[in-house]
């Protein structure tokens, strides 16, 4: 800390000077903050068994990721937060992912009629691998899952109407 500041200060006496000088200065300082990056980096992928993965739904009707990587034999933790402030009855969201020869459209119009089971269809459950509780503005869900084999897998939020707008891939390398 105090040797940032010390570049830091030394920075803007250089940059008294010429151009030229601020611009070696402003150079400095950048190599600095790369060499403390390492570090954090390494703590986040120590772990590689564990995929941690946070994606929000909001007020707009939109998830904030319309793609997922993960890797095959990874355990995905993932969360969903609904960043909104609408209520569940009226923009609520889910996270569901789908089986990989999944249809859809099927799985969407089925989920609109599944009301009493948080709009997850019990008819095309085996089509759904996992999914989080249905959410209200302001609300959040962890699940935790293996990857499934390697693929391209679809998510959607299973709300009446939602997934054409929001739905992404979940991808397995
Ligand atoms: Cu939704």
């Amino acid at each position: 800390m105090n040797k940032l500041i010390l570049i830091f200060t030394a920075a803007l006496a250089i940059s008294c000077g010429d151009n030229k000088k601020e611009k070696k200065s402003d150079m400095q300082i950048g190599t600095q903050v790369e060499e403390s990056t390492p570090a954090a980096t390494k703590d986040e992928v120590i772990d590689d068994s564990v995929a941690n993965v946070t994606i929000t739904g909001n007020d707009q009707m939109k998830f904030n990721k319309v793609e997922i990587r993960v890797k095959a034999g990874q355990k995905v933790k993932l969360t969903l937060q609904h960043v909104g402030k609408m209520e569940k009855n009226i923009m609520g969201h889910n996270w569901a992912l789908l089986a990989k020869d999944a249809d859809m459209a099927a799985i969407g119009q089925a989920a609109a009629e599944a009301a009493d089971t948080d709009y997850i269809p019990a008819s095309l459950k085996d089509q759904i691998i996992v999914h989080t509780k249905m959410l209200g503005g302001g609300e959040s869900d962890t699940i935790e899952f293996e990857a499934p084999e390697p693929g391209t897998y679809t998510f959607i939020c299973t709300f009446p109407g939602h997934y054409a707008l929001m739905q992404g891939k979940f991808i397995v390398e």
